[in-house]
């Protein structure tokens, strides 16, 4: 549906994003995951239009139709900071969106109850937006987004910084519009999100460094997760043993990436006994989105 090919951007002496060259399919949710300054929103940016790259370039499949072959799907942005009014009520909010996308004020007006039920705000309606709460702020603003009825939805971290409860809620609805056949590209740094979509394009410094589904970039990371609890606190020293390839405090336990899980155990086993320390618990947990990352990430590669 959507071809990069060779996108850059560079603002001064920052490659934002740096020959990036995606294909994201019709129906798909499409993750773009990395951390703050990875190049996120600028890439999200070119996809929608919003700014030029410096080189390389989008195109989009032909839309089947009949609005011609250079016919572009309907994009809906919903911007990593949003534009609310907070002295504009719920529902005003959504007119003066619905009137900047060129509706006319009944196509709103349908579509806004459709929207709002659908994204649990309906009871909010002549509520001001400054006194919804902030994961209702960025259900608003998806409200928004969809006026339009969008082909392909964009979202930039719609739900950074809002709590895990509402992070849910909000998948939820993306979900279901996927299943109404709406394609979903959405940018996060939260790697449990990650695992949400159909295929992750993992962005670090401008950069693509894979782009696959969650299950198979799991199933390609190369070593094993040990996770470690025991007696004694500092253990940083675990990472020295060889076969240890890192090894990370995670509030009480360690994850260690190594290369052998039986040959491992028994060097920390032994390492351990040694200093005097009893294991509470030791096992091979599956690696993680953020596991993968990581990894990938220290690479350097695709
Ligand atoms: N308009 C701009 N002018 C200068 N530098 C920018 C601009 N937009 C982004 N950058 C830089 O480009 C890099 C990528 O930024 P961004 O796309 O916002 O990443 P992300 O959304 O993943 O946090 C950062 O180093 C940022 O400082
Ligand atoms: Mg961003």
């Amino acid at each position: 549906m959507i071809t990069t090919q060779g996108l850059t951007k560079v603002f001064g002496a920052v490659t934002a994003v740096n020959r990036v060259d995606l294909r994201i399919e019709k129906g798909e949710i499409f993750g773009v995951v990395g951390p703050d300054g990875a190049g996120k929103t600028t890439l999200l940016r070119m996809l929608c239009g919003i700014i030029t790259p410096t080189a390389g370039r989008v195109t989009f499949d032909a839309v089947a139709s009949g609005r011609g072959p250079d016919a572009r799907p309907v994009l809906g942005y919903m911007p990593q900071r949003f534009g609310l009014y907070g002295d504009l009520t719920v529902i005003e909010n959504v007119n003066f969106h619905g009137a900047l996308y060129g509706l006319d004020r009944r196509a709103i007006g349908r579509r806004a109850d459709e929207l709002l039920r659908l994204t649990g705000l309906i009871e909010f309606k002549q509520r001001f937006a400054d006194h919804l709460s902030g994961g209702m702020k960025q259900k608003l603003a998806l409200t928004c987004a969809l006026l339009a009825r969008p082909e392909v939805l964009v979202l930039d971290e719609p739900t950074y910084g809002v709590d895990p409860e509402y992070r849910k809620e909000f998948w939820k609805i993306l979900y279901r519009l996927n299943g109404e056949g709406v394609t979903i590209v959405v940018s996060t740094a939260y790697m449990d999100e990650a695992e949400l979509c159909h295929r992750v394009a993992f962005v670090n410094c401008g950069t693509l460094i894979a782009v696959d589904t969650p299950g198979n970039l799991k199933e390609k990371y190369p070593y094993k997760i040990l996770e470690l609890e025991a007696e004694a606190v500092d253990l940083d020293f675990i990472g020295d043993l060889p076969g240890v390839i890192e090894a990370a405090a995670y509030g009480g336990r360690y994850r260690l990436a190594v290369r052998e899980v039986e040959a491992a155990k028994v060097a920390l086993g032994a390492l351990l006994a040694d200093k005097g320390i009893d294991i509470l618990r030791l096992e091979e947990v599956p690696p993680t989105m953020e596991d993968v990352f990581v990894f990938l990430a220290g690479k350097g590669v695709v």
